[in-house]
């Protein structure tokens, strides 16, 4: 398909369409409607501490026996990214029966569908463990996922801080800007043969200046809750020292 047609049914009614159905809904729950505008504003709210120390310990020695048993593991897809340092196992629900009851299916879920829409699905469960002295990963750089909602919570299962891999976000950064318009325009035209979604150095510089945007280092302890918005700025960390980072994913989006 030419450059000018995926532009044209972007911007003509794809762009329009999406909005449609991913509209923000009210809940019941008090608690899910601020989450909701927090991260409707923001694009990020952080849970400190928020599943405790003792289930984090019984979901990580769980993963770790699921782990021992070929069987099981053979049936997973796990994307082994050695050379940036970081291992994904996917179908993770499989990995941990807690995690599965606490994490993979519990009120995040709501939070998704008040946020991204009634229909989103909860597409991809996961476990990664990252971080090895000297390794730096594509993802160590700012970027946007994508120009959709892209709603992921994720879970550190160890304590994280500034020298083992933190996730990094700008606040905000969700809305539109000049700079965002023009990279959205690029990622719609030209994918990943483009800059997808990626800001070099300076142009992070410049924004962070013109915007007055700051970003945030999540550091936290195990049971730390992310939900964020990865429409909005993001990176990885690399590990300075070696150390790891684990941590449970969702992602959600519309099927
Ligand atoms: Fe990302």
């Amino acid at each position: 398909m030419s450059v000018i047609v995926k532009i044209f049914r972007h911007y003509a009614y794809q762009r329009y369409l999406y909005r449609l159905k991913t509209r923000k809904t009210i809940s019941e729950n008090e608690k899910i409607n601020k989450i909701v505008s927090e991260i409707e504003d923001k694009g990020i709210c952080v849970l400190n501490n928020y599943i405790e120390k003792k289930l984090i310990k019984k979901i990580k020695l769980e993963i770790s026996e699921t782990l021992k048993k070929k069987n099981i593991i053979k049936k997973l897809k796990i994307y082994d990214f050695n050379d940036q340092g970081i291992k994904r196992y996917l179908s993770a629900d499989k990995l941990s029966k807690t995690a599965n009851k606490l994490f993979y299916n519990s009120f995040f879920d709501e939070i998704a569908k008040h946020y991204v829409s009634k229909n989103v699905v909860a597409y991809q469960k996961m476990y990664e463990i990252k971080g090895s002295e000297g390794k730096f990963a594509t993802t160590d750089i700012f970027h946007f996922d994508d120009w959709r909602k892209r709603f992921k919570v994720f879970l550190y299962l160890n304590d994280v801080g500034i020298n083992n891999c933190p996730f990094c976000y700008i606040p905000k950064s969700i809305k539109s800007d000049k700079k965002r318009i023009l990279k959205e325009l690029e990622y719609i035209a030209l994918g990943k043969s483009g800059s997808y979604g990626y800001y070099l150095n300076h142009e992070m510089e410049n924004l962070k200046k013109r915007k007055n945007y700051s970003e945030i280092t999540v550091t936290g302890e195990a049971g730390t809750v992310i939900l964020v918005d990865t429409r909005g700025l993001h990176k990885g960390n690399p590990s300075i020292f070696g150390n790891k980072r684990e941590l449970l994913a969702t992602y959600y989006d519309l099927r």
